[in-house]
């Protein structure tokens, strides 16, 4: 299977850090508070996978897939100086070949849904809630949907453009306006129930979303 993180894998949480300010390493972390020990936890396209580690540290039966071998690599060698109550699974895969048997406490998709086209991005959240136990938990860390004023929105457009260029060109990422994702997620029934902004220069730069499936 085609790497495309074979060379920004090995830059891909440095870049993040110096292009956000460690806002998106908080965004990623955002969430764990609702992790609970024992809980099962999938990470879609964990990349380096810090927030992963931490909720496999927490005590959580930690899943991650990821279809990059450079970026679980990654993942792996993070986990190296760690010890785990559960061993931390890790499936090299598409995440849509993940079998949907809704076994899952939390999903987290960070700066995941970003990389595809609209349609198959719709079709990955519907995927991601077929993942989650009735009652447990889709979270979505990313770039926020523009609000505010003219100018608060194409200041935020002009700073996803610059991402989604950039990984347009080195990784073949989609390349697409901010997709609006609390709309997919209620489109396949989730609730939201709590959304967390990390601003830069006061403009919401990114946001966490909880999901809650339904019981
Ligand atoms: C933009 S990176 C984000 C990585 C990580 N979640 C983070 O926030 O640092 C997207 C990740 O999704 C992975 N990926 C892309 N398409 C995938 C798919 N269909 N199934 C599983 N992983 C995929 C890529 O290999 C990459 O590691």
């Amino acid at each position: 299977m085609k790497d495309r993180y074979k060379l920004m894998g090995h830059v891909y949480d440095l870049l993040s850090n110096m292009y956000s300010g460690r806002r998106i390493l908080h965004c990623k972390e955002s969430m764990l508070d609702r992790v609970r020990p024992g809980d099962a936890v999938l990470f879609a396209g964990v990349g380096h996978g810090r927030e992963a580690i931490k909720a496999a540290q927490s005590g959580a039966r930690v899943t991650v897939v990821d279809l990059s071998g450079t970026m679980l690599e990654k993942f792996r060698k993070g986990c190296e100086a760690h010890t785990f109550s559960h061993p931390v699974r890790q499936v090299h895969e598409d995440i849509l070949k993940v079998p949907a048997d809704a076994r899952y406490d939390m999903v987290f998709a960070n700066f995941f849904l970003n990389v595809f086209e609209r349609n198959q991005m719709d079709a990955v959240v519907r995927h991601l809630a077929a993942l989650t136990k009735p009652g447990g938990y889709v979270v979505v860390g990313d770039f926020a949907f523009p609000g505010g004023n003219f100018w608060a929105r194409m200041i935020q457009n002009l700073y996803w453009y610059i991402a989604d260029t950039l990984f347009y060109l080195f990784t073949r990422n989609a390349f697409h306006e901010i997709y609006n994702y609390p709309e997919y997620l209620k489109k396949y029934g989730l609730k939201i129930a709590d959304t967390r902004y990390y601003p830069i220069f006061g403009l919401n730069a990114y946001w966490s979303v909880l999901a809650r499936k339904p019981m």
